[in-house]
Protein backbone atom coordinates (compact mmCIF):
# COMPACT_ATOMS: atom_id res chain seq x y z
CA UNK A 1 0.00 0.00 0.00
CA UNK A 2 2.75 2.18 1.11
CA UNK A 3 4.60 1.93 -2.45
CA UNK A 4 1.01 2.10 -4.21
CA UNK A 5 1.01 5.75 -2.33
CA UNK A 6 4.38 6.74 -2.98
CA UNK A 7 3.85 5.65 -6.66
CA UNK A 8 0.73 8.03 -7.03
CA UNK A 9 2.46 10.68 -5.20
CA UNK A 10 5.00 10.77 -7.66
CA UNK A 11 3.10 10.50 -10.68
CA UNK A 12 1.30 13.59 -9.48
CA UNK A 13 4.71 15.45 -8.70
CA UNK A 14 5.60 14.86 -12.33
CA UNK A 15 2.51 15.79 -13.50
CA UNK A 16 2.30 18.86 -11.59
CA UNK A 17 5.77 19.55 -12.62
CA UNK A 18 4.94 19.44 -16.40
CA UNK A 19 1.54 21.89 -16.09
CA UNK A 20 2.36 24.83 -17.53
CA UNK A 21 -0.79 26.49 -17.49
CA UNK A 22 -3.53 26.76 -14.84
CA UNK A 23 -6.17 24.29 -16.78
CA UNK A 24 -3.21 21.79 -16.78
CA UNK A 25 -2.61 21.99 -13.09
CA UNK A 26 -6.43 21.55 -12.52
CA UNK A 27 -6.45 19.03 -14.84
CA UNK A 28 -4.08 16.99 -12.44
CA UNK A 29 -6.39 17.76 -9.37
CA UNK A 30 -9.05 16.33 -10.48
CA UNK A 31 -7.46 13.56 -11.99
CA UNK A 32 -6.03 12.76 -8.81
CA UNK A 33 -7.98 14.45 -5.92
CA UNK A 34 -11.38 14.19 -8.15
CA UNK A 35 -14.59 12.06 -7.36
CA UNK A 36 -12.40 9.51 -9.78
CA UNK A 37 -8.97 10.45 -9.06
CA UNK A 38 -6.48 8.35 -8.86
CA UNK A 39 -5.92 9.08 -4.56
CA UNK A 40 -10.04 8.89 -4.07
CA UNK A 41 -9.96 5.47 -5.83
CA UNK A 42 -7.30 4.09 -3.39
CA UNK A 43 -9.75 5.27 -0.20
CA UNK A 44 -12.66 4.08 -1.74
CA UNK A 45 -10.47 0.38 -1.48
CA UNK A 46 -10.07 0.61 2.44
CA UNK A 47 -13.34 -1.75 2.91
CA UNK A 48 -10.45 -4.84 2.07
CA UNK A 49 -7.64 -3.38 4.53
CA UNK A 50 -7.58 -5.11 7.44
CA UNK A 51 -9.52 -3.22 10.15
CA UNK A 52 -6.53 -2.82 12.39
CA UNK A 53 -4.58 -1.31 9.74
CA UNK A 54 -6.84 0.99 8.24
CA UNK A 55 -6.29 4.24 10.58
CA UNK A 56 -2.63 3.88 9.52
CA UNK A 57 -3.14 3.39 5.90
CA UNK A 58 -6.17 5.92 6.68
CA UNK A 59 -2.89 7.99 7.66
CA UNK A 60 -0.84 7.75 4.77
CA UNK A 61 -3.61 8.36 2.46
CA UNK A 62 -4.10 11.76 3.82
CA UNK A 63 -0.26 12.32 4.26
CA UNK A 64 -0.48 12.08 0.58
CA UNK A 65 -3.36 14.03 0.15
CA UNK A 66 -2.06 16.78 1.76
CA UNK A 67 1.36 16.59 -0.19
CA UNK A 68 0.03 16.84 -3.77
CA UNK A 69 -2.47 19.74 -2.82
CA UNK A 70 0.61 21.68 -1.16
CA UNK A 71 2.38 20.99 -4.37
CA UNK A 72 -0.99 22.02 -6.63
CA UNK A 73 -1.09 24.92 -4.71
CA UNK A 74 2.72 25.97 -4.40
CA UNK A 75 2.65 25.56 -8.33
CA UNK A 76 -0.69 27.52 -8.81
CA UNK A 77 0.96 30.96 -7.37
CA UNK A 78 4.16 30.36 -9.32
CA UNK A 79 2.16 30.04 -12.83
CA UNK A 80 -0.28 33.09 -11.61
CA UNK A 81 2.86 35.09 -10.66
CA UNK A 82 4.14 34.28 -14.40
CA UNK A 83 0.97 35.03 -16.12
CA UNK A 84 0.73 38.21 -14.66
CA UNK A 85 4.30 39.00 -15.03
CA UNK A 86 3.88 37.67 -18.42
CA UNK A 87 0.76 40.61 -19.20
CA UNK A 88 2.95 43.46 -17.00
CA UNK A 89 5.63 42.89 -20.25
CA UNK A 90 3.06 42.60 -22.80
CA UNK A 91 0.95 45.68 -21.95
CA UNK A 92 3.13 48.44 -21.91
CA UNK A 93 1.56 51.94 -21.37
CA UNK A 94 3.45 54.44 -23.62
CA UNK A 95 2.94 57.80 -21.69
CA UNK A 96 4.44 59.83 -24.58
CA UNK A 97 0.70 58.71 -26.50
CA UNK A 98 -0.83 61.97 -27.00
CA UNK A 99 -4.03 61.73 -24.28
CA UNK A 100 -7.40 61.12 -26.05
CA UNK A 101 -8.89 65.02 -26.53
CA UNK A 102 -12.24 65.72 -24.47
CA UNK A 103 -14.50 67.84 -26.61
CA UNK A 104 -14.66 70.95 -25.55
CA UNK A 105 -18.13 72.84 -26.51
CA UNK A 106 -18.24 76.46 -27.54
CA UNK A 107 -19.91 79.83 -28.24
CA UNK A 108 -23.65 79.76 -30.29
CA UNK A 109 -22.80 82.18 -33.74
CA UNK A 110 -25.65 83.99 -32.22
CA UNK A 111 -23.30 84.51 -28.97
CA UNK A 112 -20.35 85.13 -30.75
CA UNK A 113 -21.96 88.22 -33.24
CA UNK A 114 -23.76 89.54 -29.88
CA UNK A 115 -20.18 89.43 -28.12
CA UNK A 116 -18.94 91.25 -30.95
CA UNK A 117 -21.63 93.93 -30.93
CA UNK A 118 -21.14 94.36 -27.25
CA UNK A 119 -17.31 94.38 -27.69
CA UNK A 120 -17.79 97.38 -30.15
CA UNK A 121 -20.19 99.49 -28.16
CA UNK A 122 -18.59 98.72 -24.82
CA UNK A 123 -15.31 100.46 -26.79
CA UNK A 124 -17.06 103.21 -27.26
CA UNK A 125 -18.15 103.80 -23.44
CA UNK A 126 -21.46 101.89 -23.49
CA UNK A 127 -23.64 100.00 -20.42
CA UNK A 128 -25.19 96.67 -21.34
CA UNK A 129 -28.22 96.41 -19.63
CA UNK A 130 -31.28 93.94 -19.88
CA UNK A 131 -35.04 94.26 -19.75
CA UNK A 132 -37.90 92.08 -18.82
CA UNK A 133 -38.82 89.73 -21.48
CA UNK A 134 -42.46 89.82 -20.50
CA UNK A 135 -43.46 93.32 -20.41
CA UNK A 136 -46.41 95.43 -19.95
CA UNK A 137 -47.92 96.60 -22.78
CA UNK A 138 -47.25 99.99 -21.65
CA UNK A 139 -43.47 99.85 -21.66
CA UNK A 140 -43.82 97.49 -25.11
CA UNK A 141 -45.99 99.75 -26.92
CA UNK A 142 -47.77 103.21 -25.33
CA UNK A 143 -44.60 104.81 -23.80
CA UNK A 144 -42.99 104.73 -27.61
CA UNK A 145 -46.05 106.60 -28.87
CA UNK A 146 -47.55 103.76 -30.29
CA UNK A 147 -50.95 103.99 -28.40
CA UNK A 148 -53.83 101.47 -28.66
CA UNK A 149 -55.52 101.20 -32.07
CA UNK A 150 -52.27 103.20 -33.48
CA UNK A 151 -51.65 101.10 -37.04
CA UNK A 152 -47.77 100.45 -35.70
CA UNK A 153 -49.28 97.93 -33.23
CA UNK A 154 -50.50 96.01 -35.71
CA UNK A 155 -47.02 95.37 -37.67
CA UNK A 156 -45.81 93.73 -34.58
CA UNK A 157 -47.91 90.50 -34.20
CA UNK A 158 -48.08 89.78 -30.43
CA UNK A 159 -48.45 87.35 -28.05
CA UNK A 160 -50.59 88.81 -25.66
CA UNK A 161 -51.03 87.31 -22.07
CA UNK A 162 -53.54 89.53 -21.14
CA UNK A 163 -54.53 93.17 -22.32
CA UNK A 164 -52.11 94.75 -20.33
CA UNK A 165 -49.05 92.36 -20.21
CA UNK A 166 -47.59 90.88 -23.37
CA UNK A 167 -44.26 88.85 -24.80
CA UNK A 168 -42.16 92.06 -25.82
CA UNK A 169 -41.97 92.34 -29.86
CA UNK A 170 -38.92 94.51 -29.39
CA UNK A 171 -36.02 95.40 -27.02
CA UNK A 172 -37.09 99.08 -27.33
CA UNK A 173 -39.65 99.06 -24.53
CA UNK A 174 -35.74 99.04 -22.45
CA UNK A 175 -35.51 102.52 -23.88
CA UNK A 176 -38.54 103.82 -21.64
CA UNK A 177 -37.14 101.56 -18.28
CA UNK A 178 -33.64 103.18 -18.13
CA UNK A 179 -35.14 106.79 -19.36
CA UNK A 180 -37.68 106.22 -16.00
CA UNK A 181 -34.82 106.06 -14.04
CA UNK A 182 -33.88 109.45 -14.27
CA UNK A 183 -29.86 108.91 -14.55
CA UNK A 184 -28.58 110.93 -16.75
CA UNK A 185 -26.42 110.69 -19.73
CA UNK A 186 -27.68 107.37 -21.19
CA UNK A 187 -25.43 105.59 -22.95
CA UNK A 188 -26.61 102.04 -23.07
CA UNK A 189 -27.53 98.63 -25.73
CA UNK A 190 -29.52 96.51 -24.42
CA UNK A 191 -29.82 93.31 -26.13
CA UNK A 192 -32.21 90.49 -25.40
CA UNK A 193 -34.99 87.80 -26.84
CA UNK A 194 -38.02 89.15 -28.61
CA UNK A 195 -41.07 87.57 -29.78
CA UNK A 196 -43.49 87.60 -32.50
CA UNK A 197 -46.36 85.50 -34.20
CA UNK A 198 -44.73 85.02 -37.23
CA UNK A 199 -44.67 81.54 -39.21
CA UNK A 200 -41.37 80.26 -39.26
CA UNK A 201 -39.42 80.14 -42.47
CA UNK A 202 -35.70 81.23 -43.76
CA UNK A 203 -35.96 84.84 -42.41
CA UNK A 204 -38.67 85.04 -39.59
CA UNK A 205 -38.95 82.97 -36.72
CA UNK A 206 -41.89 83.43 -33.63
CA UNK A 207 -38.67 84.25 -31.03
CA UNK A 208 -35.36 86.15 -32.00
CA UNK A 209 -32.96 88.43 -30.60
CA UNK A 210 -32.63 92.38 -31.05
CA UNK A 211 -30.05 94.56 -29.65
CA UNK A 212 -31.64 98.36 -28.42
CA UNK A 213 -28.93 101.19 -28.05
CA UNK A 214 -29.77 104.52 -26.57
CA UNK A 215 -27.79 107.89 -26.02
CA UNK A 216 -29.47 110.61 -24.11
CA UNK A 217 -27.41 113.80 -23.15
CA UNK A 218 -27.50 117.38 -23.89
CA UNK A 219 -26.64 118.01 -27.58
CA UNK A 220 -26.78 114.89 -29.04
CA UNK A 221 -27.71 115.51 -32.68
CA UNK A 222 -28.29 113.34 -35.79
CA UNK A 223 -24.70 113.70 -36.47
CA UNK A 224 -23.90 111.23 -33.42
CA UNK A 225 -25.96 108.91 -34.37
CA UNK A 226 -24.67 108.73 -37.63
CA UNK A 227 -20.68 109.01 -36.45
CA UNK A 228 -22.03 105.73 -33.89
CA UNK A 229 -23.56 103.83 -36.75
CA UNK A 230 -20.67 104.46 -39.55
CA UNK A 231 -18.04 103.59 -37.12
CA UNK A 232 -20.37 100.20 -35.42
CA UNK A 233 -20.23 99.46 -39.05
CA UNK A 234 -16.68 99.79 -39.58
CA UNK A 235 -15.97 97.82 -36.80
CA UNK A 236 -18.24 94.59 -37.46
CA UNK A 237 -17.54 94.38 -41.25
CA UNK A 238 -14.58 95.84 -42.35
CA UNK A 239 -12.68 99.00 -42.32
CA UNK A 240 -14.29 100.08 -46.04
CA UNK A 241 -17.76 99.84 -45.22
CA UNK A 242 -20.00 102.42 -46.43
CA UNK A 243 -23.20 103.40 -45.03
CA UNK A 244 -26.37 104.82 -46.14
CA UNK A 245 -29.08 106.12 -43.99
CA UNK A 246 -32.66 106.05 -45.58
CA UNK A 247 -35.33 107.60 -44.14
CA UNK A 248 -38.04 105.85 -42.80
CA UNK A 249 -40.80 105.56 -40.06
CA UNK A 250 -40.68 104.54 -36.23
CA UNK A 251 -43.59 105.86 -33.66
CA UNK A 252 -40.77 106.35 -31.05
CA UNK A 253 -38.02 108.57 -33.32
CA UNK A 254 -38.33 111.33 -35.41
CA UNK A 255 -36.86 111.83 -37.85
CA UNK A 256 -36.30 107.88 -38.39
CA UNK A 257 -33.96 106.17 -40.75
CA UNK A 258 -33.02 102.44 -42.01
CA UNK A 259 -29.25 101.76 -42.18
CA UNK A 260 -27.96 100.20 -45.17
CA UNK A 261 -24.17 98.67 -44.91
CA UNK A 262 -22.31 98.18 -48.46
CA UNK A 263 -22.29 94.65 -49.44
CA UNK A 264 -18.91 93.50 -48.01
CA UNK A 265 -19.27 90.44 -50.30
CA UNK A 266 -18.81 92.47 -53.69
CA UNK A 267 -18.11 95.94 -51.78
CA UNK A 268 -20.96 97.63 -53.39
CA UNK A 269 -20.94 96.67 -57.19
CA UNK A 270 -24.18 94.40 -56.83
CA UNK A 271 -23.92 90.38 -56.34
CA UNK A 272 -25.78 87.59 -55.54
CA UNK A 273 -25.83 88.40 -51.29
CA UNK A 274 -27.11 91.64 -51.49
CA UNK A 275 -29.53 90.93 -54.74
CA UNK A 276 -28.03 93.08 -57.04
CA UNK A 277 -28.42 96.27 -54.91
CA UNK A 278 -24.81 96.59 -53.49
CA UNK A 279 -26.56 97.31 -50.34
CA UNK A 280 -27.60 95.26 -47.23
CA UNK A 281 -30.11 96.43 -44.56
CA UNK A 282 -29.10 96.29 -41.30
CA UNK A 283 -30.87 98.05 -38.32
CA UNK A 284 -33.67 100.95 -37.78
CA UNK A 285 -32.87 104.11 -35.85
CA UNK A 286 -33.51 107.87 -35.07
CA UNK A 287 -33.71 110.74 -32.49
CA UNK A 288 -35.76 109.96 -29.81
CA UNK A 289 -38.85 111.51 -30.28
CA UNK A 290 -39.77 114.79 -27.85
CA UNK A 291 -42.90 113.14 -26.60
CA UNK A 292 -41.22 109.35 -25.82
CA UNK A 293 -38.99 111.47 -23.63
CA UNK A 294 -42.11 113.44 -21.80
CA UNK A 295 -43.72 110.13 -21.06
CA UNK A 296 -40.11 109.06 -19.55
CA UNK A 297 -39.55 111.80 -17.63
CA UNK A 298 -36.83 113.71 -19.74
CA UNK A 299 -37.12 117.27 -20.47
CA UNK A 300 -36.73 117.29 -24.59
CA UNK A 301 -35.93 121.16 -24.03
CA UNK A 302 -32.69 120.08 -22.26
CA UNK A 303 -31.81 116.58 -23.42
CA UNK A 304 -32.18 114.92 -26.56
CA UNK A 305 -31.03 111.61 -27.65
CA UNK A 306 -30.79 108.74 -30.32
CA UNK A 307 -31.57 105.49 -30.52
CA UNK A 308 -31.32 101.73 -32.60
CA UNK A 309 -32.29 98.70 -33.01
CA UNK A 310 -30.59 95.78 -34.09
CA UNK A 311 -31.56 92.10 -35.26
CA UNK A 312 -29.26 90.01 -33.90
CA UNK A 313 -30.16 87.05 -36.18
CA UNK A 314 -29.20 89.36 -39.34
CA UNK A 315 -26.19 90.01 -37.64
CA UNK A 316 -25.02 86.61 -37.22
CA UNK A 317 -26.83 85.62 -40.72
CA UNK A 318 -24.84 88.20 -42.62
CA UNK A 319 -21.59 87.68 -40.76
CA UNK A 320 -21.02 83.78 -41.35
CA UNK A 321 -23.08 83.75 -45.07
CA UNK A 322 -25.66 81.55 -43.91
CA UNK A 323 -28.81 81.99 -45.90
CA UNK A 324 -31.35 80.31 -43.38
CA UNK A 325 -32.36 81.53 -39.81
CA UNK A 326 -33.74 78.21 -39.34
CA UNK A 327 -29.87 76.84 -38.62
CA UNK A 328 -29.44 79.17 -36.26
CA UNK A 329 -31.99 77.24 -34.02
CA UNK A 330 -32.00 73.66 -34.90
CA UNK A 331 -28.75 72.93 -32.44
CA UNK A 332 -27.62 70.06 -35.13
CA UNK A 333 -23.97 69.67 -34.34
CA UNK A 334 -23.12 69.50 -37.72
CA UNK A 335 -23.97 72.78 -38.39
CA UNK A 336 -22.58 74.51 -35.17
CA UNK A 337 -19.23 72.51 -35.12
CA UNK A 338 -18.11 74.97 -38.22
CA UNK A 339 -18.18 78.33 -35.80
N1 LIG B 1 -37.89 98.28 -32.42
C1 LIG B 1 -37.81 98.38 -33.87
C2 LIG B 1 -38.33 97.10 -34.50
O1 LIG B 1 -38.40 96.10 -33.80
C3 LIG B 1 -36.38 98.63 -34.29
C4 LIG B 1 -35.93 100.02 -33.96
C5 LIG B 1 -36.06 101.02 -34.87
C6 LIG B 1 -35.41 100.31 -32.73
C7 LIG B 1 -35.68 102.31 -34.61
C8 LIG B 1 -35.00 101.60 -32.44
C9 LIG B 1 -35.13 102.57 -33.38
O2 LIG B 1 -34.47 101.93 -31.26
O3 LIG B 1 -34.73 103.86 -33.10
O4 LIG B 1 -38.64 97.10 -35.63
Amino acid sequence: MKDKLQAILDEATQNIQDSDALDKLNDVRVSFLGKKGKLTSVLKGMKDVAAEDRPKVGQMVNETREKIEQYLEETKVRLERAIREHQMKEEVIDVTLPAKRARVGHRHPNTIALEEVERIFIGMGYEVVEGPEVEYDLYNFEKLNIPANHPAKDEQDTFYINKDIVLRTQTSPVQARVMEEGKLPIRMIAPGRVFRSDEVDATHSPSFHQIEGLVIDRNITFADLKGTLEEFAKELFGEETRTKFRPHHFPFTEPSAEVDVTCFKCGGSGCRFCKGTGWIEILGCGMVHPHVLEMCGIDPEEYTGFAFGVGLERIALLKYEIDDMRLLYENDDRFLKQF
